[in-house]
């Protein structure tokens, strides 16, 4: 089966076998070389993995971009208490579709993964955080996982190493905020799906009180490579800061829409022209938001220069988040597009703090009354004020994900909210 979403710009290491349903089965990924990576690292120390991902220079998929080695070394060395490995597959975060596809197709690369990182950090158990609409992908991870089991890959005394690991699939119930990793341990607990305070961090007090490290699907995918391959390999993509591949799921006005993976500090640029094909019908580019609706958007002239890195976004003002590219033409509503984002944090907000509660649900009425033409221009700075105090004030980041998109927006793209505004008046005025 042809995988529809390829370029020869790609360099699929995570992807290869996207579209190739063979993948699946146990017997294929070990003929393809898979669980070696398991096996050399159980024949390495703990520690030595993890200098080994460290080496590789690796940084979360989920968002953040926190280099993972650093963050499996904050786990106690001791295994007197039990540890706990998480491995957040709740993906919820609007345009970001690619944590779905990697479990879809290559099951196994995300089970030796976890496996790995598991064993790095004294964990006997792995819960597999799997989105609540997630039917498919999850069947597809089960039937692996059992396959797994049966073959002495997972559970007790693994490739007879005396090493017991056991895996759990848990699956959510469609609330974003359980992707936020205290928010999912909460769930894991079953507990309300709401954020911690942080300290206590996870390493230190995580799911069922006990150090846990959580990771993204993409993240822990990379592992068995960087492991079988070493460090060092994965860096011959990528820059210095932001080393190795990276899956970007581009949505929106592109002619071939898609996951592409590709090296990190790609131009974004030659991501729309190259491997998407241009933006759709000819029309010329208004904005882009690089990473997930979470982050600042940017306008056709920053789109240009950006490159898609860590730091590259933060360049030109924005993030590359978990690099989900939505893209949009001069056809596009900004205002409305905006609005809608925020409707979707304020349905999402778990409501334990003020600004986000109040703020977010607040923020979508005015906006709503801005796009329905009632808007004045003091809204604007209302919109700019308040969203600021929702920033860095509450328990966990949804909240800044609704002043992101709002406030550069603001910025970035005030004429479209002002003939909003002046069109409302002069309906006003006729
Ligand atoms: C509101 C919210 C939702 C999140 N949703 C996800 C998610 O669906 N998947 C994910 O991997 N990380 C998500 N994160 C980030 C996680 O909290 C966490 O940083 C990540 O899973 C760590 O994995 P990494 O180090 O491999 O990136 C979310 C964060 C917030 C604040
Ligand atoms: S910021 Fe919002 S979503 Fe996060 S804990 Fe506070 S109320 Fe809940």
């Amino acid at each position: 089966m042809a995988y529809p979403y390829v370029s020869d710009r790609e360099v699929r290491v995570l992807s290869k076998y996207f579209g190739d349903p063979a993948q699946r089965r146990i017997d294929t990924y070990v003929e393809r070389g898979g669980y070696k990576a398991l096996e050399k690292a159980l024949g390495m120390s703990p520690d030595d993995v993890i200098e080994e991902v460290k080496a590789s220079g690796l940084r979360g998929r989920g968002g953040a971009g926190f280099p993972t080695g650093v963050k499996w070394s904050f786990m106690p060395k001791d295994s007197s208490r039990p540890h706990y490995l998480l491995c957040n597959a709740d993906e919820s975060e609007p345009g970001t579709f690619k944590d779905r596809e990697l479990i879809r197709w290559d099951p196994h690369q995300l089970i030796e993964g976890c496996l790995i990182a598991a064993y790095a950090i004294r964990a006997q158990h792995v819960y597999i955080y799997c989105r609540g609409e997630f039917f498919e992908t999850t069947q597809v991870l089960a039937r692996a996982l059992e396959d797994a089991y049966a073959r002495g890959y997972v559970g007790e005394n693994i490739l007879d190493s005396g090493h017991t690991i056991d895996i759990t699939i848990h699956m959510g119930a469609g609330a974003y905020i359980c992707g936020e990793e205290t928010g999912l341990m909460n769930s894991v607990e079953g507990r309300r799906g709401q954020p911690r305070v942080k300290p206590p961090f996870p390493a230190a007090v995580g799911v069922f009180g006990m150090p846990s490290t959580i990771n993204n699907v993409e993240t822990l995918s990379a592992v068995p490579h960087i492991v079988m391959n070493g460090g060092a390999w994965y860096r011959q993509w990528g820059t210095e800061k932001s080393p190795g591949t990276k899956l970007f799921c581009v949505s929106g006005h592109v002619n071939k829409p898609g996951n592409y993976e590709l090296p990190l500090g790609f131009p974004l640029a030659e991501l729309i022209e190259d491997v998407c094909g241009g933006v759709r019908d000819g029309h010329a580019l208004k904005a882009v938001i690089p990473g997930g609706s979470s982050v600042p958007i940017i306008n056709a002239e920053e789109a240009m220069r950006c490159t898609l890195d860590y730091e590259g976004c933060i360049e030109v003002g924005t993030m590359l988040g978990c690099a989900s590219v939505i893209v949009m033409d001069e056809t596009a509503d900004i205002v409305k597009q905006v609005r809608r984002m925020v409707d979707f944090y304020a349905h999402e907000s778990c409501g334990q703090c003020t600004p986000c509660r109040e703020g977010s649900a607040w923020t979508a009425k005015i906006l709503r009354r801005i796009e329905d033409g009632r808007g004045t221009e003091e809204d604007l700075e209302t919109l700019m004020d308040m969203t600021q105090q929702m920033v860095g004030t509450t328990i966990c980041v949804l909240s800044d994900s609704v002043a992101a998109p709002v406030q550069s927006s603001i910025q970035k793209f005030r004429d479209e909210y002002l003939a909003l505004i002046r069109r409302g008046e002069r309906v006003g005025a006729a």
